[in-house]
C-alpha cells in the first residue's frame, strides 16, 4: 500500500473529478494521502476531505508563498481553531521559506516570522511540520534548529548531502517528488543512497510536478508508485520493501 505523503487536492484542477478520483485510490493501491493546506481556505477543504474520506488525513498551515494578507496574530488563532478542531489534521504544514519568488529583506522576515510562529504551533500542538524549502536551505535549518523538540520532514527536497544529513540528525524525514524521475536529478538521487530508508517519504504534490512519463501532464497521487520505483532503483531495493517501509515511515512520522 502506498502513501502519498504530500497533495493538493483542493486545487482547481481537481474541480471536475475530485471526488471520483480520491474514491478510486484505495482500490489503485493508494491506500493513505495527507493534503497538506498553504492557506486557511485550503486548510479548512484540506480537513473537509480528511473527514470526508477514511484514506485521507490534512495538514494546516500557511505555505511562505501565501502570505498576502496573513495577519500574524488574528490569522495564526484562526490556523489554531482549525488544528485543534478535528483528529484528522495530522500536521502543521506546509510552512517555510521561498527565497525563489521572494527576493526582498523585508519579504523574507515576514516569512520568517510566520514560519517561526508555526514551528511553535506544532510544538504546542505536539503535531509535525511539512516544511517548505525553496533555495533558503541555510535559513531553514537555522530556524528548525531553534525547535529541537519539533520534528517532521522536509518536502519535494532539494538541499544537499550534507544539509540532508543536519536534518536526519535533528529527527527529520526527507521527502521526493517527481523530480526524482528527471534526468537532471543528480543532486536528489546522491541524498537518496546516502539516505536511510526509514527516513524517506514519497509524495506527488500533485497537481504539480509529475513524474516521468506524465511529466507535463496534471499530476495525482495514482502516480506516487513512480518514485517508489525511482527509490527502488537508486538504492537496488525490491520495490515492495520500498513500498511498505516509505508508508510505514509516513504513518510513523503522523500518528497514523
Ligand atoms: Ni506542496
Amino acid at each position: 500500500m502506498l502513501f502519498d505523503t504530500h497533495a493538493h487536492y483542493d486545487d482547481a484542477q481537481f474541480d471536475g473529478d475530485r471526488d471520483a478520483l480520491l474514491s478510486s485510490l484505495p482500490e489503485n493501491g493508494v491506500g493513505l494521502v495527507l493534503n497538506p493546506g498553504c492557506d486557511l481556505e485550503s486548510s479548512r477543504k484540506a480537513v473537509s476531505y480528511a473527514q470526508a474520506y477514511p484514506h485521507v488525513y490534512a495538514a494546516v498551515g500557511f505555505h511562505p508563498e501565501n502570505l498576502e494578507g496573513v495577519e500574524g496574530t488574528r490569522d495564526l488563532a484562526a490556523l489554531e481553531t482549525l488544528a485543534r478542531s478535528s483528529p484528522r489534521v495530522r500536521a502543521i504544514g506546509e510552512i517555510g521559506l521561498d527565497y525563489y519568488w521572494v527576493k526582498d529583506v523585508e519579504g523574507r522576515r515576514a516569512q520568517a516570522e510566520i514560519f517561526r510562529a508555526q514551528m511553535r504551533l506544532a510544538g504546542r500542538l505536539g503535531l509535525p511540520v511539512i516544511i517548505h524549502d525553496r533555495e533558503a536551505h541555510l535559513d531553514s535549518l537555522t530556524i528548525v534548529e531553534q525547535y529541537p523538540k519539533v520534528r517532521g520532514v522536509f518536502h519535494c527536497y532539494s538541499g544537499s548531502v550534507e544539509l540532508a544529513k543536519r536534518l536526519l540528525d535533528l529527527g527529520y524525514l526527507l521527502s521526493f517528488t517527481g523530480v526524482l524521475t528527471y534526468k537532471n536529478a543528480r543532486k536528489a538521487v546522491e541524498v537518496v543512497r546516502a539516505t536511510p530508508l526509514d527516513r524517506l517519504m514519497i509524495e506527488t504534490d500533485a497537481p504539480y510536478m509529475a513524474p516521468v512519463p506524465y511529466r507535463g501532464k496534471r499530476n495525482s497521487s495514482l502516480y506516487v508508485y513512480r518514485m517508489a520505483e525511482a527509490i527502488a532503483e537508486i538504492k537496488d531495493l525490491p520495490l515492495e520493501t520500498v513500498i511498505a517501509q516509505t508508508t510505514e515511515n509516513g504513518k510513523r512520522l503522523f500518528g497514523i
